[in-house]
């Protein structure tokens, strides 16, 4: 990585996150950041040679802009105080829950509604300086949703897209915010507003017309200032291609083989992947598991479960509690129904490279994405992606925006009714290899004609860039 010349004004396509691709750690070195958003954009901004604006996601950093390998990187800088009131306050113990079915009951404080703002204030002087004349602006997620006016007042002259890349909840549940209404503002900044799902754009819309002076015009909106505001799913997706490629690579099978191996060649792998995250359903899928195990559905000896859960957001208090119930949950099951050297469910709390990670999705016979709500999930593509050979079986939540693509392949579940997710795991687990390619086959088709650099083709086509 080098330091950039010129710092500022020259970018004429922008991406502003709450997170940079990478974050620093406590002896400056950067490392890939965690979760879907940056798995999606980075490779198709590093391509097109664009500006990414972020916090470089330790509190009161304040690094040097630098360019990585065609990437220009800006980072704005975040307080301590401002990380516990802004990032674990207001975006992940008010936002997070309350656009997410309320899963956790959200707190709505004052104070971080205030930093809040201040934070955003600060992305939208950041992208503001970073942007050339004319420059296309691509801000993302519920971190950032006043961003877009603040940067319209600042810069009229820019193109702004906004995506959210979780659920935008039902007018219902959004009524709860004190703030709605400047929340929705916000976003009104923007020209094109993008979510995940067909029924994600049409809440908004319905919102932004309850709460504001904003009018339906077809499926966009005319914002109360009069400008357009196009409204419309953009599916996120994944670097289909390639997770395909590295599935087939000799070296992968060889270490899906080695891995089976290695956990005393069960008859049958089951998989989870997660950000450790109360919206995921782990807990779900290992209730469900202990039951198909205890009632015999599935043999105990020849069956193993992986977990795989990224340590997430730990300052916040859901999550500490979360990590303390899983992991209870894990040691009571393998007490119960594993033996010594041979446990059922083997727990990892780390991440994982993304070479090994396509190989434990090729290892595994059953994938399980069990969410209580989320916006896409892109575990669930990857898997898909990742079976070139046309085996394994996806069991889904129907409450992820990934049901809307893959619910002809997928065993499709709801997470509040364990019965259901026992005889779903128990149907992927027997499945017999014509109806396993049948489905997977009809998965893999969507995969891979929809992959990501589609999708960011598809938005940046509708905010005017070719
Ligand atoms: P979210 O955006 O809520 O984190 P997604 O499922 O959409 O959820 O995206 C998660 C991304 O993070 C995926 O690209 C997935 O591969 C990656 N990921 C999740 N868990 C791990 C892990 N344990 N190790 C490495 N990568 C992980
Ligand atoms: O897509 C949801 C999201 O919150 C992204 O905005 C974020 O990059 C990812 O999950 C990981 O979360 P965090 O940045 O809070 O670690």
């Amino acid at each position: 990585m080098t330091h950039a010349e010129d710092a500022h004004g020259s970018s004429d396509l922008l991406v502003v996150a709450n997170r940079l691709p990478f974050d620093l750690d406590a002896d400056g070195e950067w490392h890939r950041s965690p979760g879907g958003l940056v798995t999606a954009l980075e490779p198709t901004l590093r391509a097109r040679g664009g500006a990414w604006v972020g916090w470089p996601g330790r509190p009161d950093a304040d690094p040097e802009p630098f360019d990585d390998d065609g990437l220009a990187i800006r980072p704005v800088p975040i307080s301590a105080d401002e990380v516990a009131a802004y990032y674990e306050g207001f975006a992940n113990a008010t936002l997070w829950p309350l656009y997410h079915d309320v899963v956790a009951t959200p707190r709505f404080e004052r104070s971080w509604w205030e930093a809040y703002r201040r934070v955003n204030e600060r992305f939208a002087d950041a992208a503001a300086g970073a942007a050339a004349d004319g420059a296309t602006v691509w801000v993302q997620d519920y971190q950032l949703q006043l961003v877009p006016q603040m940067l319209r007042e600042r810069r009229p002259d820019l193109r702004i897209g906004f995506f959210l890349h979780i659920p935008f909840p039902p007018a219902e549940l959004f009524a709860q915010l004190p703030w709605r209404r400047p929340v929705v503002e916000g976003l009104l900044g923007a020209d094109v507003v993008g979510f995940q799902t067909a029924g994600g754009a049409e809440n908004f819309r319905h919102v932004a017309t309850r709460l504001t002076d904003a009018t339906r015009d077809g499926a966009g909106l005319t914002a109360p200032d009069g400008r357009a505001v196009a409204v419309d799913a953009h599916p996120i997706s994944v670097d289909s291609s390639h997770l395909d490629g590295t599935a087939r690579e000799p070296d992968t099978a060889k270490r899906a083989e080695a891995l089976r191996h290695e956990l005393g060649d069960p008859r049958t792998v089951l998989l989870g992947v997660d950000r450790l995250d109360y919206t995921k359903g782990i807990d779900v899928r290992l209730q469900a598991f202990a039951e198909v195990l205890g009632s015999g559905r599935l043999d105990p000896a020849g069956t193993v479960l992986i977990q795989v859960a990224t340590p997430s957001r730990e300052r916040v208090e859901h999550y500490a509690e979360m990590r303390d119930d899983i992991e209870l949950t894990v040691g009571r099951i393998n007490g119960e129904y594993g033996a010594v050297g041979r446990p059922v469910v083997h727990y990892v709390h780390q991440s994982t490279p993304r070479d090994e990670l396509v190989a434990f999705y090729r290892a595994a016979d059953v994938m399980l994405v069990t969410p209580y709500r989320d916006g896409m999930n892109l575990v669930a593509k990857e898997y898909v992606a990742s079976r070139p050979d046309g085996d394994g079986a996806l069991v889904l939540s129907e409450f992820t925006g990934a049901a809307d693509e893959l619910a002809e392949g997928a065993y499709l579940v709801n997470p509040h009714d364990l019965d259901g997710v026992a005889d779903a795991i128990v149907a992927a687990a027997s499945q017999d290899a014509d109806e396993a390619r049948r489905r997977m086959g009809r998965m893999r088709e969507q995969v891979l004609e929809h992959d990501v650099e589609r999708w960011a083709a598809g938005f940046l086509e509708a905010l005017g860039v070719t």
